[in-house]
């Protein structure tokens, strides 16, 4: 199912994403005992992360919460280029998220190869189950202008890396112009909701031709973010400044 909601700006639409999300932890935590979220980079998340940030401190405000990542770009934590370094000074140190909770991209490796491999098999004893199982309950992404999601950008052979749960991305299509680290389309398809969260007139023209791909939602739609699937929803977060023509619900914001 995809659903498309248009804020009046991008931190209102942070603020519908982190009512979600509360939502979704709430309901996973009941559930599974634990809430499993990916999220991704750039700079559309960083009054999410502030949000997320004001909800509480330490052990209990987090209980359950487990936080991986959509892609990284192979730089030091301390780069401020780093994705984890990102969600680190805005939200998982102000908050005090537990370390053992927090599950980086390593990229101390030898190569990024050796860490796309390691953050595979780290996932893949994180998640368990059988083939097809569901893995995160959810992941946060975000779109370039040309269309790339994760660090999955158009034309890329790790589009195609059937089975892989996360690929090594050596020529990134927009800056920064750093090797990556990238969950999969498949790894990303087996979360139960994939959030998207987009903001501003530069991503006006790239909404539009994902929304206006007949073949949304799988393997031959044109775009990455437009190949995006969930086992449950993909919802799209977007303020009028980016949003596709065409009708848009209202986000359920409690907060
Ligand atoms: C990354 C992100 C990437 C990002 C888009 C949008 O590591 O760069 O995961 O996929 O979501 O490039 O970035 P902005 O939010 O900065 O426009």
């Amino acid at each position: 199912m995809n659903r498309l909601w248009v804020l009046p700006d991008v931190a209102s639409a942070a603020r519908a994403v982190l009512a979600r999300l509360v939502d979704l932890a709430d309901e996973a935590r009941a559930q599974r005992g634990r809430f499993a979220l990916a999220v991704s980079g750039g700079q559309t998340p960083e009054p999410l992360f502030r949000a997320l940030a004001s909800r509480g401190t330490g052990e209990d405000a987090w209980s359950g919460w487990h936080i991986f990542w959509s892609d990284e770009r192979a730089v030091p934590p301390t780069d401020p280029r780093s994705n984890f370094g990102e969600a680190g000074r805005l939200w998982l140190g102000p908050a005090a998220v537990p370390d053992g909770q927090v599950h980086p991209i390593r990229t101390d490796g030898p190569g990024i190869d050796a860490m796309a491999r390691t953050y595979e098999a780290e996932l893949r004893e994180f998640f368990p189950g059988p083939p097809g199982a569901a893995t995160f309950d959810a992941v946060l992404l975000g779109v370039g202008p040309d269309g790339h999601t994760a660090s999955l950008f158009p034309g890329s052979p790790t589009l195609e890396a059937g089975g892989r749960w996360v690929v090594a991305e050596p020529r990134p299509a927009v800056p920064p112009l750093v090797p990556r680290v990238s969950l999969t389309l498949d790894a990303i398809g087996r979360a139960r909701v994939v959030l998207f969260l987009v903001g501003g007139t530069a991503k006006r023209e790239v909404l539009a031709r994902v929304f206006a791909d007949p073949n949304r939602g799988g393997p031959r739609a044109a775009l990455p973010a437009a190949r995006v699937q969930a086992l449950d929803a993909v919802e799209w977060y977007v303020d009028r400044g980016a949003a596709p023509p065409g009708p848009a619900g209202v986000a359920p914001t409690r907060r």
